[in-house]
């Protein structure tokens, strides 16, 4: 399957963008004013498609649908919770690894959420998922974001523990 035969290597860019985060620690914190004002600028300005609808209507069928496809492109960063469960480098990625329940993630719209995993958020290590994931897979995995499970109720990713 194309998905098994590429897992590896979705998870090898990760560990590269990892240990090439770390290019970012000499580089001091951002102050706190500069770190609100990214945020509001990424969500007020950057991150588009904020008045599109999501078409996927919150069933289980989509919530189970959009779990799977997280699972195959997003566990990596993600962990199996969207919470970085198990993530040995999600704290020293350059910025961390972001909880997926946390109200900042949570106050995007459903249009922005689809938005930001299409175009990813440059330049940091959140990727672009343009051609890789069809529309409904999308769509489906921000109704998935709006109903994660407990953090680490899901167990860790197994390419970490193998
Ligand atoms: C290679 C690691 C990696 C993969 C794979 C990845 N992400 Fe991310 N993601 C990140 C990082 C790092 C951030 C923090 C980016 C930032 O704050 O600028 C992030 C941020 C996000 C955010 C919040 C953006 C914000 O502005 O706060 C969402 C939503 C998200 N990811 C969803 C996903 C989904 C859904 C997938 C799978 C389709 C995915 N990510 C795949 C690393 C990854």
């Amino acid at each position: 399957m194309w998905l098994s035969k590429h897992i590896p290597t979705v998870a090898f860019a990760a560990i590269q963008v990892a240990v090439l985060g770390c290019s970012g620690c000499k580089v001091s914190a951002p102050g706190k004013m500069e770190t609100g004002f990214m945020r509001a600028a990424k969500h007020k300005a950057f991150v588009g498609n904020k008045e599109a609808r999501n078409p996927k209507p919150p069933t289980p069928a989509t919530i189970k649908d959009g779990k799977e496809a997280f699972g195959h492109y997003c566990t990596v960063c993600h962990g199996l919770d969207g919470q970085a469960t198990g993530v040995p480098f999600a704290s020293r990625m350059s910025p961390p690894v972001p909880s997926l329940t946390s109200e900042d993630v949570q106050s995007y719209t459903d249009g922005q959420l689809q938005w930001i995993i299409e175009n990813g958020i440059a330049p940091s290590g959140m990727p672009a998922s343009k051609g890789i994931l069809n529309n409904d897979e999308m769509w489906s995995i921000v109704v998935f974001l709006r109903h994660l499970p407990p953090a680490g109720s899901l167990g860790e990713p197994k390419f970490y523990s193998q």
